[in-house]
């Protein structure tokens, strides 16, 4: 049985700070989703993330407090949402080793995400085993909570198409229907879910070309002034384009006006000058209250968010297991 109301979702800890792409693409939904009356399970994924930090394991351990710091600060209230870091619940080991026994290879190897990964790392030898797997595990956090629905980025559908699959086949092999499949729920708004970063390139840590949630007025002020316009924009006169222009697209999301802006901008009536101010006042505006919410999180603080969010998940994750023993029959 799946509890109708309850959905989960994670977010890896490769960074100390979310980026307002990861607002926008997942963790919106989420606060939302919480808000509308869901039991929303909010996991850092603190093991997914040594899958390419293995050599800095305890980096990843100290970006998932700020990770959870990030998603209060975005809305989560972890009084009613549970906030807890995955490696907290044993668990979700156990289950991925039993999961991993019943999974077959070739799900894994044409898996887009991992062919990518693999494409990066270059070579066989320096791929860890845990890369293969990592769908495996995010079954497991997914399964562990039998969840409604889970919601994500389009990104991530590849995985929970795998999810559902290791799901059935447990439930094939082992004769009893311990998993219903569970709904991904990706925002609507994909306008909003695929803002580009401020270079244009797609939104990444890796190229330091977004806006994080915790950056200060002046750092968010410093980026925007240094972001992607129309090249040949040189003058105000000159006719932006602003389907081309990392400015105008976020003024597209995030201002009211949008459409006069851009009708100027192409008319040469504005400059780039004044669409970035425009931009960061209303940046600002719209995260402050989340940044003031984040400041006011000292580490004590999340540490017991954490303890708590971890006890209310283990008692979920633990009763699973238990079914998930017996059905296969292990005492
Ligand atoms: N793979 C997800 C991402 O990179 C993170 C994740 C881990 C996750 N476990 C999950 C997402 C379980 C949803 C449910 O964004």
């Amino acid at each position: 049985m799946s509890d109708n109301k309850r959905i989960l979702s994670g977010m890896r800890s490769t960074n100390p700070q979310l980026h307002i792409g990861n607002y926008e693409g997942a963790l919106r939904n989420w606060v939302d989703l919480q808000n509308q009356g869901y039991d929303m399970f909010c996991m850092v994924a603190d093991w997914h993330a040594l899958t390419t930090m293995y050599e800095n394991p305890h980096e990843v351990s100290v970006n998932a407090r700020e990770v959870a710091k990030d998603y209060i600060a975005a809305g989560i209230d972890p009084a009613k949402s549970p906030v807890f870091i995955q490696s907290h619940i044993k668990e979700h080991a156990e289950f991925h080793l039993l999961l991993s026994m019943i999974t077959p290879l070739g799900w894994l190897e044409r898996t887009p995400t991992y062919k990518e990964k693999q494409q990066d790392l270059g070579s066989a030898e320096r791929e860890p085993y845990g890369l293969l797997g990592y769908p495996v595990l995010q079954t497991v956090d997914i399964l562990l909570y039998k969840p409604f629905g889970v919601p994500v980025g389009r990104d991530q559908a590849p995985h929970l198409e795998i999810g559902n699959d290791i799901a059935q086949r447990f439930n094939r092999l082992y004769n009893k229907d311990v998993f219903q499949p569970y709904k991904y729920m990706i925002p609507e708004d994909e306008n909003r879910a695929k803002l580009p970063g401020l270079d244009m390139r797609k939104m990444s840590k890796s190229y330091d070309n977004g806006i994080n949630i915790s950056d200060t007025e002046d750092e968010t002020a410093a980026k925007i002034k240094s972001a992607f316009t129309t090249p040949t924009k040189m003058r105000k006169t000159d006719p932006g384009i602003p389907e081309g222009c990392a400015v105008c697209q976020y003024l597209k999301i995030y201002s009211p006006n949008w459409e006069q802006q851009w009708e100027e901008d192409r008319n040469g009536e504005r400059g780039c000058m004044q669409n970035k101010k425009e931009l960061t006042e209303i940046i600002n505006e719209y995260f402050r209250p989340m940044r003031e919410r984040r400041a006011q999180l000292d580490d004590a603080t999340i540490e017991d968010i954490l303890r708590d969010g971890a006890k209310r998940a283990r008692e979920v994750a633990s009763a699973t297991m238990d079914e998930v023993r017996s059905a296969m029959g292990i005492y």
